[in-house]
């Protein structure tokens, strides 16, 4: 129902063609008031095919991917104790929740596809949107993909060929990412049912693992008993809050690498708008996800510090293969390190999927060429095959649609050029980037725009008081999370100047992307209206002739 206090209609929101086909009358304005060949079109938000349980598989599948396996000696070097890490973790996972819960306000009040870039245009105007979409699609996406692809490299390589592998080749790991990339690409250009079902297998291994690293710990503490025979378990001599540092910088970069571990929680929101009940499922996905996230990860931490001595914690950056080495011996290794690399394959699946739909919501925009909006291989004629009903399939292509569970959208039915763009940038960040570089780059980008949403939700409760929202968070949510991320952010620019400078500088050079692509946009729209025709694709033209 369009019952929402919105003026969904008014050229000041011009995001109407993301809306698709449960809200038809912006459709119907859009197409009045900016009618342009290449925004009209298929729309995934038509088949709206999200439950409840899909999300959490989503967001739990993208937040634990990485991090909790690998972040924890950053934690524990920069502040200094296990006590003081594991209030980092808890700190971070409530940040997490509170921005998360702000922005299920925004995602019930503006149930659209495409996340921030939508409620930055909608409360700031389209530049901000588009600056969003912008450095998203080129750096926070793809970045944060490659960090994740490369993890996953590594891990998989040091699995095979053994824990102590600081020699293994970089190109090695970068090549293995590669083929991971590759393979999730190609999962999700074939059907998203295969893709969310693998997400929901792989939600499952994840909860599973860090159950299992719980339990371990507990009991491996309880009893010393441990299956290499090397127990010598310290943790009763640990002094919890010994060591702590007080340094607020430090306790920045270790609040940068918690909250990577609990990074992705704005994920949901990117999809909202294929929720079959987007109002109700995006804050119970929220209010369960982040939670179940939170016990989960202090508890593995725990399991850490029962088992492992703490210079082996601080020294390592995969202490899950650490954990597993010290419990069951190499076989215990092996297995952590290929659970590992699982959980970072499905991140990287839940990641890919996502994304896409950023760069597609960004190609129906006209903010990049209309062909990235495009659904199944991107030439007009094949998205005029896809989206319609009478399609006539393959015996085989139907009954391989109806094994990966697609029968309905049948294969092929996603947004292929967007899963290429957003794969080939990818690839790129793994080739170049450095994992260091990049994770430090992303926080500072991440959390700036992470900040001005959560802002907007507080100016939007100011603006438009009336505004229907179904869901509605303590004002003192988004509060705390403005401040703290105020607080991250400002730490990293005294800390990271010259990183600071960078993301500065990109956002900048989106600003003239903006002038050039909208008024291109906005032209082409003009020509339009004034020659009293809409464009109309080809086959249009052909079927009206014939
Ligand atoms: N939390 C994830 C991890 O621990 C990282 C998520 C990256 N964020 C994203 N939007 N892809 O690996």
């Amino acid at each position: 129902s369009m019952s929402s206090g919105f003026d969904f209609t008014s050229n000041l929101f011009p995001l109407s063609s993301t809306t698709g086909a449960g809200y038809a009358p912006i459709g119907t304005s859009a197409s009045a008031s900016r009618p342009s060949g290449g925004l009209g079109g298929g729309s995934l938000e038509k088949h709206k095919t999200l439950t409840y349980l899909n999300g959490l598989s989503l967001i739990v599948g993208l937040i634990i991917g990485s991090g909790i396996f690998s972040s924890p000696s950053q934690v524990n070097v920069n502040v200094g104790s296990p006590g003081a890490s594991l209030i980092i973790w808890l700190v971070a996972g409530i940040l997490a929740w509170t921005g998360a819960a702000s922005y299920a306000e925004l995602g019930g009040a503006i149930p659209l596809n495409g996340g921030a870039q939508v409620y930055l245009s909608k409360i700031f105007g389209e530049l901000a949107g588009f600056l969003f979409a912008w450095v998203a699609l080129l750096v926070l996406k793809p970045g944060s993909a490659a960090i994740i692809a490369i993890i996953m490299g590594e891990y998989l390589v040091r699995a095979f060929i053994g824990a102590e592998a600081e020699t293994i080749n970089p190109w090695i790991n970068k090549s293995v990412a590669l083929v991971g990339l590759f393979a999730v690409t190609f999962l999700n250009c074939v059907s998203t049912r295969l893709g969310t079902r693998l997400n929901d297998m792989l939600m499952f291994l994840k909860f599973v693992a860090l159950l299992g690293v719980t339990v371990i710990g507990i009991v491996v503490a309880a009893t010393g008993f441990t299956f290499s025979g090397t127990a010598n378990l310290d943790w009763k001599k640990h002094e919890w809050f010994e060591g702590t540092k007080v340094d607020a910088s430090a306790w920045a970069v270790a609040l940068y690498a918690g909250l990577w571990a609990f990074d992705g929680w704005d994920n949901t929101n990117y999809v909202v708008g294929e929720f079959r009940n987007p109002s109700r499922d995006l804050p119970r996905v929220i209010h369960t996800a982040m939670p179940l996230v939170i016990v989960s990860y202090i508890l593995a931490n725990i399991a850490y510090f029962f088992v492992l001595p703490l210079a082996t914690i601080n020294s390592t950056n995969t202490v899950a293969v650490m954990f597993g080495a010290k419990v069951f011996g190499p076989v215990g290794s092996l297995i952590f390190a290929l659970i590992v690399s699982a959980s970072c394959f499905g991140a990287l699946n839940s990641s890919t999927f996502t994304s896409s739909r950023l760069v597609y919501v960004a190609g129906k925009e006209g903010y990049i060429p209309a062909v990235f909006g495009r659904i199944g291989t991107g030439t007009a004629a094949a998205e005029h095959a896809a989206l319609s009903t009478t399609r006539t399939r393959s015996w085989f292509s139907k009954k391989l649609a109806r094994l990966f569970g697609d029968e309905e959208m049948g294969l092929f039915y996603t947004p292929i050029p967007a899963l290429i763009l957003n794969a080939s940038l990818t690839a790129a960040y793994v080739l170049v980037g450095e994992f260091g570089q990049l994770l430090t780059f992303y926080g500072v980008a991440g959390y700036t725009f992470y900040f001005l949403t959560v802002l907007g939700l507080i100016v939007l409760r100011v603006r438009e008081p009336n505004l229907e929202r179904p869901y509605r968070t303590w004002i003192t949510t988004p509060i705390i999370f403005c401040c703290v991320s105020l607080f991250l952010l400002s730490r990293a620019v005294f800390a990271q100047p010259l990183q600071t400078l960078i993301v500065v500088g990109f956002v900048v050079a989106g600003v003239p992307v903006y002038y050039w692509r909208i008024r291109g946009r906005d032209q082409v729209a003009k020509r339009e209206v004034s020659s009293g025709r809409e464009s109309r694709p080809w086959w249009k033209f052909w079927k009206a002739r014939s």
